[in-house]
């Protein structure tokens, strides 16, 4: 099993380039299946979770091809394929967003049930309160979801829940809106950039949508989507996570294709901390678009202040970044308070810190961070992707060696990381520890 080994205490240096965002790509690829036509998508990150999203097409009849660098190409090759089998849903939660796609174009669709993962229970049944609304069957056999719906039709959809609106769960209603009969309402809709950017691929392939990225979503119906060639938007949480990188060791890093409009509330606590962002190529005037790529330089203060964190929907502080941000203020010069209000159990990542030496009490969904002059290197244990990244920025700053081990949960979202790592100067290699 894969293990970075950190030595940390170096300040990182140089310029990283940010993919396009896995969690656009997922439901984007799942996207394909409402089409016969061939789709491309560009800026793929190479990661596993979009491996087994690949996978999961494949044995739904879309053939998935990638020349190395090149992009990815879909085309549905057989459209009588509904089920999306338990040995693959198992492998990556995201494959529900098949659901939508699927039962608006093929009339059945048979999901298996995502179960729990680290971050929490992560239940679905906004997505299928959703589906329901649009007309469809919906009903669990053996541990599948079975929707099924001749034609859906367009109705208003409330996706609010007691954790705010759902990502995917939007996803996979504004999906299956596109090809429903009439006019689909989605109120409390997710305002995130991925949801906008799948809203833009799906309009350019003939839907109509309107109000993508805000609250409510308004999809007229069509009878028939066509193809199209689609570049995905920059992945805001990759680039947030190699900010704070260069934060944490007091670095100097140009990042490059950086989503600064998807980071507003990030880019405001940091600042907060002491860390600044400069765009190198003058600041942009603010504009509506939520597409903005820019090359923005990271320069930080010696003193890190410590200040209050609470994740929220965009555009509020991500929870994607909360345990890098943890990590961050773990050097901070005070008390910090970190309130997760979208998964308020997703604080795994706490125990670990401790064993460098952090000073962390958790309350709840509410963590006090009291900043220490130094963390020590230790061997960690990996729980979920962000954690994990939080985890390798703290081996970055920490005094000694850090061991994260179990990093496969970092190759589900961030591609060759310790190389990225390598080329601003971090040492951090790759080792294959064997299984205990
Ligand atoms: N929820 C419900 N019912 C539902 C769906 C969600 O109660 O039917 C709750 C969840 O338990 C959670 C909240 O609503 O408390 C938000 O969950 P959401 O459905 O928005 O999460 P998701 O769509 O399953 C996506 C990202 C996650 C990210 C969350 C929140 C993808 C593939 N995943 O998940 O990303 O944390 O939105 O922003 O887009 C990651 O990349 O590491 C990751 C976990």
């Amino acid at each position: 099993m894969d293990a970075f080994v950190i030595h940390g205490g170096r300040r990182l240096r140089g310029t990283v380039r940010i993919h396009g965002a896995k969690n656009a790509a997922l439901p984007l690829m799942a996207a394909s299946l409402l089409t016969d036509e061939p789709v491309t998508l560009r800026d793929v990150p190479r990661l596993a979770d979009i491996r087994n999203m690949g996978r999961l097409l494949d044995v739904m009849g879309v053939s998935v091809q990638r020349a190395d660098d090149g992009p990815l190409h879909l085309a549905t090759h057989d459209s009588g394929k509904c089920e999306a089998p338990y040995d693959i849903v198992r492998t990556m939660r995201a494959s529900i967003c098949v659901l939508g796609p699927t039962l608006a174009r093929r009339g059945e669709a048979r999901v298996s049930m995502p179960g729990g993962c680290n971050i929490g229970d992560r239940p679905v049944d906004l997505h299928l309160r959703g589906l329901k609304a649009l007309g469809a069957e919906v009903g669990l056999e053996s541990g599948y979801i079975v929707a099924r719906a001749k034609r859906l039709r367009g109705a208003r959809v409330f996706l609010g829940g007691p954790f705010g609106s759902t990502v995917l769960g939007t996803a996979n209603v504004m999906s299956a809106a596109t090809l429903a009969e009439g006019t689909t309402i989605i109120e409390s809709a997710a305002c995130e950039p991925e949801v906008t950017d799948l809203a833009h691929m799906l309009t350019a392939m003939g839907a109509r949508i309107s109000g993508a990225g805000s609250p409510r979503i308004v999809v007229e119906g069509v009878d028939r989507l066509a193809g199209v060639d689609h570049t995905l938007v920059p992945d805001r949480i990759e680039a947030g996570t190699y900010i704070m990188a260069a934060a944490i060791t007091n670095g100097d890093v140009l990042i490059e294709n950086c989503p600064t409009d998807s980071l507003t509330a990030v880019i405001d606590r940091l600042e907060e901390v002491g860390v600044n962002l400069e765009p190198t190529d003058g600041a942009a005037p603010p504009t509506e678009q939520q597409n903005l790529r820019q090359s923005v330089r990271i320069a930080s203060d010696r003193r890190l202040e410590p200040v209050q964190v609470v994740t929220q929907p965009f555009p509020g502080f991500p929870t994607d970044l909360q345990a890098q941000i943890m990590a961050l203020l773990c050097m901070a010069d005070g008390n910090s308070i970190i309130t997760e209000k979208i998964f308020p159990d997703r604080f795994l990542h706490v125990a670990e810190l401790l064993r460098m030496g952090a000073r962390c009490l958790r309350n709840g969904p509410s963590v006090l961070v009291s900043g220490v002059h130094h963390l020590e290197g230790a061997p960690v244990m990996a729980s979920d992707l962000r954690a994990s990244a939080g985890l390798v920025l703290a081996g970055l700053a920490a005094r000694g060696t850090t061991t994260v081990n179990r990093v496969y949960h970092l190759d589900r979202g961030y591609e060759g990381m310790e190389l990225t790592l390598q080329q601003l100067g971090a040492d951090i290699e790759r080792v294959d520890v064997p299984a205990a």
